[in-house]
């Protein structure tokens, strides 16, 4: 399932971000990816332990933490501390599939690679290309979201940032482990829950919707491992 989720930072927090990130040092991308990676990859990020990336990744963390759609979305279990990359000057990412398993820098803790999710921190009128291409039984999907929004995906797909002709895409990114493996099961229960959420606003509670939200938890019971 892809999901896009609005608003998950606001203006006055990507600004506050951007000011950080535009005058702080990049280092090349290819540092934090595998042999296929580094052949396709062309971008700058921030060193993963560099106290900068620590503390604006917790930023990011918290206004997940408080989301309530990408935890209906997500599951998450764990999530690596989000990176930060930046794309300028026909820079770009090619085609490739996110790593299975990362090590979270520092604790040495292995994470699954179940969702991936990109944070915009660069408006779509600031640069020209860097769409985020990502490929799924339906074709191609191509992402360029206002500053602040999310697109989550699984990280099965394939997917490839396309190069950016103008400007700077700044853009946030992590992965996170879910307590639902399975994509499908996990866009399964996504649209249950927003089916019952929406059904309550309407009718307010009912038998039906005790049983149907007591259906949602006993398949996530089923199917969640934590
Ligand atoms: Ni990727």
């Amino acid at each position: 399932m892809m999901l896009h989720i609005p608003g998950v930072l606001s203006r006055e927090q990507v600004a506050a971000m951007r000011a950080r990130l535009d005058a702080s040092d990049w280092v090349d991308g290819r540092a934090t990816v595998g042999a296929q990676g580094a052949q396709v990859k062309q971008n700058r990020q921030l060193a993963e332990t560099s106290p900068l990336a620590l503390e604006l990744g917790r930023t990011v963390l918290e206004a997940l933490a408080g989301n309530a759609l990408f935890f209906a979305a997500a599951l998450p279990l764990r999530t690596i501390p989000p990176m930060f990359n930046s794309y300028a000057g026909g820079e770009h990412y090619g085609a490739h599939v996110d790593g299975a398993l990362r090590r979270v820098a520092g604790s040495g803790q292995w994470v699954r690679t179940d969702v991936s999710s990109t944070l915009f921190l660069s408006d779509p009128d600031d640069y020209d290309g860097g769409e985020l291409i990502v490929t799924d039984a339906y074709g191609e999907h191509e992402v360029k979201l206002p500053a602040g929004d999310l697109i989550l995906y699984p990280s099965t797909s394939i997917h490839r940032v396309e190069p950016v002709t103008r400007g700077a895409r700044v853009c946030s990114f992590f992965w996170t482990q879910s307590m639902v493996r399975d994509d499908m099961r996990r866009g399964m229960l996504l649209e249950l829950d927003q089916n019952i959420q929406s059904l309550r606003a309407r009718l307010g509670d009912c038998a039906e919707l005790v049983g149907l939200t007591g259906h949602y938890h006993n398949l996530l019971r089923q199917w969640s491992e934590v």
